[in-house]
């Protein structure tokens, strides 16, 4: 089957536009370190810069750490309540329950809406899981210690306390902003009578990192070199590493000098590298891109996520279709736009789910991504229109791994984790692209290959999953002094 040349022709206009080439790559990776520390500084005032923030968590786990604590993740699509063991030998058990956040809360009037469910379902959970616990009056001293996973960005002021900065991922509820995350679930716990204390705020990114780090040497030979990176690769994208508190300038000297004296050398820093490039000196940008940023909740920002994650890859692909058909190379039966499925018209409809289905389709005439799309969109496609779905999708897919390359080659280099005699790194990732789409993580290997980490410096890095990392991580950060 071939198609068309002048559709051909186009689609492979728009997939040379995806394409990231060596030389991006380089520059994305020397952009940034630079932007990494320009982000650590405190004359750096640009809200546009890439954020790295100071998470207060000063130690990362030996895998010996025991307790039994309470853990709520509201991450992008689910809020999840957890109640997780540490063994003290790498291994945990954890019983959760999996609260899909109700889409009319994400864009609520008040902040208190969205609290109070948290709230109300943290008291379920406790009821279900710690009821002998829950029925006594406690003291604040004896509340069930419970981490927050909080995966926006948030600018953390101590380990338990921190305002959030901006919404991302398709929430926006406006009087949260600048308001204190901690506080505002406390006072819902209080409210309802729960007796849960909110001991630690992390980013879902820094769970990811520290329960990698526990997990890791679980078994004899898992653990190949010590954990730098925690990343997520989901409905957002983002990552943490420890770095030297000394190269950390926004710290307070006094600060850094107290934390000195009790022989702290490292603080995890959340990059919220989801916004970097915000001002796109490096990042390929096709007009689709501009056009998504524009419907989003957060224009201008996360400009790297809106490249990357999984939010993102469906919506690229929806939008390319529309203008296919607009220019009159697909999908000419409908005979006007109004006319086209409901749900190729709708923002956000088309999952990377889908696409992950698309990318791998090898059945004949591609039977198995018309299914997908016919339940998906109601979209009926020929086999042609099929092909140019597929070859885009993968390009898509294609430039969000090789761009995921880019924060990690830094972070790498910056850190100079790689120098030394056969020193090797491991590295924690969680969420739905890294997990279940088709050679994502290959790929994002292929291009970290093609930075200066080299093929020899690819091969010393392990990324490996951190299963239910962000809840454990939170447990984790608990502890943390
Ligand atoms: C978004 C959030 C960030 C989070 C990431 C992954 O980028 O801003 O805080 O870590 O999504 O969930």
């Amino acid at each position: 089957m071939s198609v068309n040349a002048k559709l051909q022709s186009r689609v492979d206009g728009i997939i040379n536009e995806l394409t990231v080439s060596q030389e991006i790559l380089n520059k994305g990776v020397d952009f940034f370190i630079k932007s990494a520390e320009k982000g650590l500084d405190n004359k750096d005032n640009d809200p546009y810069g890439l954020p790295m923030i100071p998470t207060y968590v000063t130690s990362i786990p030996t895998g010996k750490e025991r307790g039994v604590l309470l853990a709520a993740d509201l991450g992008g699509t689910n809020f999840r309540v957890c109640s997780v063991s540490l063994n003290g030998d790498h291994t945990f058990i954890i019983k959760q329950e999996k609260n899909p956040i109700p889409v009319d809360l994400m864009s609520a009037n008040s902040a208190d809406e969205l609290f109070e469910y948290l709230a109300k379902k943290i008291g379920q959970f406790v009821n279900t899981h710690h009821g002998d616990q829950a029925s006594e009056s406690k003291s604040d001293d004896n509340k069930l210690k419970l981490g927050f996973t909080f995966s926006f960005p948030v600018d953390q002021t101590s380990l338990d306390s921190g305002t959030l900065i901006r919404w991302t991922k398709g929430f926006n509820i406006e009087d949260c902003v600048g308001k204190d995350i901690v506080q505002l679930l406390q006072s819902h716990l209080d409210l309802l009578k729960i007796p849960v204390s909110v001991a630690a705020l992390a980013n879902d990114t820094v769970g990811t990192l520290l329960s990698r780090a526990y997990s890791a040497g679980a078994v004899a030979g898992d653990k190949q070199g010590d954990t730098l990176v925690g990343a997520i690769f989901g409905t957002g994208t983002n990552g943490a590493y420890p770095e030297l508190i000394d190269n950390i300038k926004k710290l307070p000297k006094n600060y850094v000098d107290e934390l000195k004296s009790k022989g702290k050398t490292h603080m995890v820093i959340n990059t919220e590298w989801g916004s970097f490039d915000n001002h796109l000196e490096v990042l390929p940008t096709t007009k689709y891109d501009v056009e998504i940023d524009k419907i989003s909740a957060n224009p201008g920002y996360h400009m790297f996520e809106k490249r990357v994650s999984g939010m993102f890859l469906g919506e690229i692909l929806r939008h390319i279709l529309v203008d296919l058909y607009r220019e009159g190379l697909i999908l000419q039966q409908y005979r006007s736009y109004e006319n086209l499925p409901h749900r190729l018209r709708t923002p956000w409809e088309l999952s990377s789910e889908i696409l992950s289905y698309i990318e791998i389709d090898d059945s004949t005439a591609l039977k198995a991504s018309e299914l997908a799309l016919l339940n998906a969109l109601r979209l009926p496609t020929t086999h042609e229109e099929r092909i140019i779905i597929q070859q885009l999708t993968i390009a898509i897919a294609k430039r969000a791994a090789y761009l995921g390359a880019i924060p990690f080659a830094g972070l790498l280099l910056k850190t100079k984790a790689l120098e030394g005699h056969n020193k090797e790194v491991d590295i924690g990732v969680d969420g739905s692209l890294v997990e279940f789409y088709p050679g994502f993580r290959a790929m994002l290997r292929d291009a970290l290959s093609m930075t200066k980490v080299g093929n020899q410096g690819e091969r010393r890095v392990h990324i490996n999953i951190a299963k239910d990392g962000s809840g454990v991580g939170a447990a984790l950060c608990t502890l943390s002094d």
